[in-house]
């Protein structure tokens, strides 16, 4: 009886976090480069949740790479889907997802993210964006043709229309040297 008593203490505290019970599901989201599937991955290690990245769950659904999917079927159809992946995926209790760069800012899905748990922002500069994505856009659609300064200015366009929704998010992060760990310490709110 004593015994038993004392193990469940040790179990309990070894099991106390601060975050809220109900954090549900963590949300990355930020345009496309901002380091949302790496930083994902490594904020899923250390809370030890599960990872999902969405558009790969988009391109496990059709057996087609995103590049692909909007060649053949065209960026409206593509935004549907991807509002159905986000809205259909039986999620795990604990899970980091990232998601695409464009998702928040079509149909309700900014509502549905921030009622079915916690969203953060990882911001970062037009410049900074276009830094990263320069060498790794080929496998992006909507940034292929887009090079050097007039990149830059693509990026800079297309996140002064996104930011109102980005802005939405629970949390909003400064993705410059963002780490697993600030990103944790900004959770436990
Ligand atoms: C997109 C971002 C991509 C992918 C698609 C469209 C966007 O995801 O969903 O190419 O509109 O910003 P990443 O942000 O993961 O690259």
């Amino acid at each position: 009886m004593i015994l038993s008593f004392v193990i469940k203490i040790n179990v309990s505290e070894s099991n106390i976090k601060s975050y809220p019970d109900d954090l549900g599901i963590i949300f990355l989201i930020g345009f496309m480069g901002c380091g949302k599937t790496t930083l994902g991955r490594k904020l899923a290690n250390r809370l030890g949740y599960d990872f999902m990245d969405l558009d790969h769950l988009v391109e496990a659904r059709e057996g087609m790479a995103i590049a692909a999917y909007f060649a053949k079927h065209g960026e409206a159809a593509f935004r549907e889907l991807e509002s159905a992946v986000l809205k259909q995926t039986a999620y795990p209790e604990n899970v980091v997802v990232s998601t695409g760069g464009g998702l928040p800012c079509f149909f309700d899905n900014m509502d549905w993210m921030n009622a079915h748990g916690k969203t953060i922002y990882i911001k970062l500069s037009p410049k900074t964006l276009a830094d990263r994505l320069e060498k790794e856009k080929e496998h992006r659609p909507l940034l292929r043709e887009h090079h050097g300064e007039a990149l830059v200015t693509f990026i800079a366009d297309k996140l002064t229309e996104r930011e109102p929704f980005y802005c939405r998010a629970n949390i909003i992060a400064d993705g410059l040297s963002l780490t697993a760990e600030k990103v944790e310490a900004l959770l436990q709110v």
